[in-house]
């Protein structure tokens, strides 16, 4: 079964409830028909409920059943002014200002999910990426224990022998423009993490990539990929990790063995981290496109989560990105 069924299958298992604040959007509307039919989870429409109803029924879409919540009129709103206002007010925000903004669908619908009505939240079919994250990096923020908000992209190989049965997970390939060692470290240990509640792969093989392997180049972009590692290590002991290495050491047996034997990595890693977001971004966009894997985007670190989903996506798209979101909040 592929990593993206099994997803689609331990979100069904809780039917949490997840807010789409691009309501009226045609393929989110689908998409929530999808979830509702499919009993995957409890989709709820953000939006003005006579423009979302008419986008429906424009689209031909039935969304009998499924929950709209109007942020204009929400009964909630006060108490999400207040929490917004509270959380902002050292950086300026003025009671009024959280009043209208709490008012705006992406702001209530993180809101939402800050206040314990939504278990997560998707979006990002209309908004940017930055326009997407930073009301969740402003008011959900990071997780106990973890520094920064990244990404990691789930790569689903045809090639079954690579990682964990074709299962590559690679990051940060969506937020961080250019981690410093302290988080590469970061991310590194929030994406074995993932690859763990997110995919089920117990035992996380995590290789920090660089253009060298151990010792085999000199230069200051490598140091920050080694001395990442030993952060890495430091922090967490428990974990199978190993850096600098070269992509083909990471994930090929044979080229592991010749350029870093004993390795408890090389050869075999299922996590692949990359150096930064230039380098992430474009390789797993060659996988998908050269190598015909398929990939699924999700944001990690957040206390509570939330995703982001490409503007060219499809209904597919947007179903698995919110069963992720499910199963995330089931952690
Ligand atoms: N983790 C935690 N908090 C963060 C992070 C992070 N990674 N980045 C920013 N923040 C916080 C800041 O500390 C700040 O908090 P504050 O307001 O309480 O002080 C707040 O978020 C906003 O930060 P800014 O620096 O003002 O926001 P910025 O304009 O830099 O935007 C963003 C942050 C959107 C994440 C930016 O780094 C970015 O644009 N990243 C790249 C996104 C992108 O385009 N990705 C590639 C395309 S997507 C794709 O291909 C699928």
């Amino acid at each position: 079964m592929s990593v993206i069924e099994k997803i689609r299958r331990k979100a069904a298992l809780s039917m949490k409830r997840i807010a789409l604040p691009e309501g009226s959007e045609p393929r989110t509307l689908a998409a929530a028909a999808v979830l509702r039919d499919e009993s995957l989870c409890r989709p709820v429409l953000l939006g003005n409920p006579g423009e979302i109803r008419a986008a429906a029924s424009l689209a031909g879409v039935d969304i009998r059943d499924i929950e709209i919540t109007d942020p204009a009129s929400h009964p909630r709103a006060e108490a999400y002014a207040e929490t917004l206002y509270e959380l902002r007010k050292k950086k300026g925000m003025t009671p009024e200002s959280a009043r209208a903004l709490a008012k705006d669908p992406m702001h209530c619908g993180v809101l939402m999910v800050k206040c314990g009505d939504a278990d997560g939240l998707v979006s990002g079919a209309v908004h940017s990426t930055g326009d997407m994250l930073r009301p969740a990096l402003q008011i959900i923020k990071t997780k106990p224990g973890t520094k920064i908000v990244s990404s990691c992209v789930l790569i689903d190989c045809p090639n079954k022998s690579l990682g964990e049965d074709g299962l590559l997970i690679f990051s940060d390939c969506v937020v961080v423009p250019c981690p410093d060692a302290a988080e590469l470290a970061d991310i590194a240990i929030s994406t074995a993490d993932t690859a763990t509640t997110l995919c089920g792969i117990e035992e996380p093989k995590v290789a920090l990539l660089s253009f060298s392997t151990k010792g085999s180049a000199s230069h200051e972009l490598v140091t920050k990929v080694r001395e990442a590692a030993e952060i890495a290590h430091g922090l967490r002991p428990d974990l199978l990790l190993d850096g600098e290495l070269q992509f083909d050491a990471a994930i090929s047996p044979e080229v592991g063995e010749l350029k870093a034997p004993g390795s408890p990595v090389a050869g075999h890693a299922n996590v692949l981290i990359f150096p930064d977001l230039q380098s992430a971004n474009i390789g797993y966009k060659i996988a998908q496109r050269i190598g015909g894997a398929e990939a699924f985007a999700v944001l990690q670190g957040l206390a509570k989560p939330c995703n982001d989903l490409s503007r060219g996506c499809s209904v597919g798209d947007i179903v698995n990105t919110v069963c992720m979101t499910a199963v995330q909040a089931q952690a």
